[in-house]
């Protein structure tokens, strides 16, 4: 999609519900149609569980990520939604249709669901070319020729691939099947379109310019999708709300600040942005959310941030975490003063990342961490710096031991 698709007109859809449009851009107004709805779903492959009770809902106009590690469970749950798999437990539906509810015996099969879906190979077929791609969906659906034609004419548009039709399938750049496959995806105007990781395959430049464009699109399309990936910074960049999902569950889901800011879980903490863990005791609470604690490291510290440790008794071992862009790190003047509230150490290594520096940090103590300083200032391998942790950022949690 190297030039902005001028044809803004959405296919043969009709404009979503909560969806407006304000001088040719789309507005994405509240509440909010049920595009997909399961619940309680299991899917159990023989002996293995591969999804475990699982619940989501995604609304019409918004990007819903699955985001979780390999194995997870996100490819089965979006194979659940469209059909290519039917679950051992729980029921689905889509918009109001119940389309899969073992219980009851109901199975719509993937063809009588009105999905798209973007593989992560991308599917293209070699023997067609890029018309014949795209335009699979619309024959299946026995539209006629005219029709097809005009359609995939503008799919093809929408995603900057204008006059590429005859183009065969075998001879397209990663960056360009990813198009095809996003075109056919959309083509017949599906109300739901899937996506399993379509972007791992293409290096981090064309990834970033894919994503910005795939949200332009679909804010212009008003379309629903549910998006796949274990990528958390796309999952953050892309996503209206992220379900993150941990051994075939999910842990916890909401939007990409709530979840970045206030994990409930210690997975959904470490899986989602970078996290510094110190170790550390409670020494006493104050009123409200407010704790003082003694680290490992020798320091005692306020703690003011979400507090996870179920008001654990006083003494008890628990974990005071903070994320790397919130450490304030200042050059130390002399040895530092002991009881002072911050931290020290030295810098192990600068890495240059562009609009920062990323440095390890070697503490007293031995422990190294990594923190982000500015790049307009002079930093040195070996200087020795203090952190200090603001109370407000730091979250307790309770100790991994007594979990
Ligand atoms: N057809 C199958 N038969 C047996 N087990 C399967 C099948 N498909 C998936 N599984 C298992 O189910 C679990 C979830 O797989 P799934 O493909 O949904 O994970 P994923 O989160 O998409 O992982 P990845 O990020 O690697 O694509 C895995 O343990 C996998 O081995
Ligand atoms: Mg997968």
């Amino acid at each position: 999609m190297n030039r902005a698709p001028t044809n803004l007109i959405p296919l043969n859809r009709a404009q979503p519900h909560g969806a407006g449009t304000n001088g040719g851009q789309a507005v994405r107004r509240a509440p909010k149609e049920r595009i997909l709805h399961m619940e309680g779903i299991q899917k159990v492959y023989g002996t293995s569980v591969a999804v475990e009770n699982t619940t989501l809902e995604l609304f019409a106009g918004e990007i819903l990520t699955l985001l979780g590690p390999s194995g997870c469970g996100k490819t089965t749950t979006l194979r659940l939604a469209i059909g290519l798999e039917r679950a051992t437990k729980g029921r689905i539906w889509f918009k109001d249709q119940l389309v899969d509810a073992p219980e009851d015996r109901v199975f719509v099969s993937p063809d009588k669901r009105d999905m798209g879906m973007v593989f992560q190979s991308y599917a293209i077929w070699p023997h067609m070319d890029v018309f014949g791609n795209v335009a699979y969906p619309l024959r299946v659906r026995r539209r006629k020729a005219d029709e097809i034609r005009q359609e995939v004419e503008k799919a093809l548009d929408l995603v900057g691939l204008t006059g590429f039709g005859n183009r065969p399938g075998t001879k397209l750049s990663g960056g360009q099947m990813q198009r095809v496959a996003v075109a056919r995806g959309l083509v017949f105007g599906p109300d739901l379109l899937l996506m399993d990781e379509p972007f791992s395959n293409l290096d981090a430049k064309l990834r970033d310019q894919m994503r910005s464009e795939l949200k332009l699109l679909q804010r212009r399309l008003g379309i629903s999708v549910l998006f796949v990936t274990h990528d958390q910074s796309e999952a953050l960049a892309l996503s209206d709300r992220i379900a993150v999902m941990q051994a075939g569950r999910i842990e916890q889901s909401g939007d990409p600040k709530e979840l970045y800011y206030y994990p409930q879980t210690t997975a959904v903490r470490d899986f989602l942005g970078r996290t510094l863990n110190f170790k550390g005791r409670i020494m006493a609470r104050s009123h409200g959310n407010s704790a003082t604690v003694e680290l490992t490291e020798g320091v005692i510290c306020e703690a003011a941030g979400a507090d996870h440790t179920q008001s654990s008794a006083i003494h008890s071992p628990c974990v005071a975490s903070i994320r790397p862009e919130h450490v304030k790190v200042s050059p130390l003047e002399g040895a530092g003063i002991p009881g002072s509230g911050y931290l020290t150490g030295n810098i192990l290594t600068l890495l240059f990342i562009g609009d920062r520096y990323e440095a390890s940090i070697c503490l007293k103590s031995g422990m190294i961490v990594t923190v982000f300083l500015p790049c307009d200032e002079n930093w040195a391998e070996g200087q020795a710096v203090k952190l200090q942790l603001p109370p407000d950022r730091i979250q307790l949690w309770k100790s991994e031991a007594a979990q």
